[in-house]
């Protein structure tokens, strides 16, 4: 009898923001970084994506994907990468045993959700390639590792393999040509460091003028500085910040974050033409930062900025009442993911997605 089932499957994954960045590849097919990254995964119950993939031999045309309500293209080699890889391990799974369904001949259709600002700069290809990853692996019932996944996931959007995993998460830029040594890995789990938490500062929701990619592409090809930040600045803070995290060491972890980010931006400056991701309230919530710090006369907040205009803010739960006290006046009272709004101004860091 003929096989007419829909097979579903659904996941949420986390976002993640880096505090040491990644920014350039080395292999744009494959998504092979120039350097090494570190970041922290973020709680789902705050920022996530809600990804169901479902598949059936009554599927007519090719896989689709709805993001946020849209038909979003799946052509894209980066996308039909993800597809094709997890497809060959779940057909590996039914060769190997007959009496499996064959999924792997199904058209596969993906509907997604970010519940958060998509392309702003909050990390959406993160949380939406390891969700897409992880709602596919878990419809195909396969049994590969989180850091297995993240090889995968890294081909859909780079930073993805980091939120493969909850808490302090490295992506090892790895050496080989094929790319099978590119993963990521777990530095310490959010329980080493519980009293980290995140505010994210909404500038804009708006989606940015340059995308990742080509922003990050456009930074290899024309900045000579990227080049010090790849060969000495991020190995450096690769070091101080796996030290930092280790032993819990705030006013380091905080110090690396700044000036990480600092040096990322500074290199889409020095892209030629110039990328100008932070803006004028960008800066001042950077000075309303080294305020806070100064008042307290120690570091207990640190700055970064992904690609886009907002500002993600660290700190430890024991200064909460400083940190979120001196951003209060700053800022509207809007609710919800509004310009000028803060967010989620606590939150905690995520234990691990969903398998
Ligand atoms: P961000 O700073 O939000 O990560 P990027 O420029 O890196 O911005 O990537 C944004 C792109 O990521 C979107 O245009 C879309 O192609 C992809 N993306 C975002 N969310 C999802 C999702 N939930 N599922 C699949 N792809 C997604
Ligand atoms: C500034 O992972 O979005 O957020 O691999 O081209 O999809 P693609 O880029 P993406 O780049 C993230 C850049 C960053 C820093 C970081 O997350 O490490
Ligand atoms: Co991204």
């Amino acid at each position: 009898m003929a096989d007419t089932k829909v097979y579903r499957a659904s996941t949420t994954a986390p976002v993640n923001i880096a505090v040491v960045k990644y920014w350039g590849k080395r292999d744009a097919k494959l998504n092979l970084p120039t350097n090494s990254s570190l970041s922290v995964t973020l709680s789902q119950s705050d920022l996530r994506t809600l990804t169901t993939a479902s598949c059936s031999s009554t599927y007519t045309g090719d896989d689709s994907l709805l993001l946020n309500g849209e038909p979003s293209d799946v052509s894209g080699a980066r996308t039909q990468a993800c597809f094709r890889e997890l497809r060959a391990r779940r057909a590996a799974l039914e060769a190997a045993n007959a009496e499996l369904p064959k999924l792997s001949t199904f058209p596969l259709k993906i509907v997604s959700e970010n519940n958060f600002p998509t392309a702003a700069g909050l990390a959406s290809s993160a949380a939406g390639f390891a969700a897409l990853v992880q709602a596919i692996a878990n419809l195909y019932e396969l049994p590969d590792s989180p850091s297995e996944l993240s090889l995968i996931a890294r081909q859909g959007s780079g930073s993805a393999c980091r939120s493969l995993f909850g808490g302090y998460v490295a992506w090892r830029m790895g050496e080989k040509e094929d790319g099978s040594d590119s993963k990521a890995d777990l530095v310490a789990p959010a329980s080493h460091w519980p009293s980290m938490r995140a505010l994210i500062l909404v500038v804009s929701a708006s989606k940015k003028g340059v995308s990742s990619t080509s922003g990050m592409q456009q930074t290899v090809a024309t900045s000579g500085l990227f080049q010090q930040r790849i060969s000495t600045i991020v190995p450096a803070n690769m070091a101080l910040m796996e030290d930092a995290i280790k032993n819990r060491n705030f006013p380091q972890f905080a110090e690396v974050t700044m000036r990480d980010s600092n040096s990322f931006h500074a290199t889409c400056a020095d892209t030629y033409p110039p990328i100008f991701y932070m803006n004028d309230v960008s800066k001042a919530a950077i000075r309303a930062v080294e305020a806070i710090n100064a008042q307290a006369g120690k570091t207990v907040a640190a700055y970064t900025f992904d690609a886009g205009p907002n500002c993600v803010v660290y700190y430890q739960e024991e200064d909460a009442a400083t940190v979120l006290g001196a951003f209060a006046p700053l800022l509207a009272t809007a609710e919800g993911w509004k310009d000028g709004s803060v967010v989620n101004a606590s939150v905690k860091l995520d234990e691990g997605i969903a398998g």
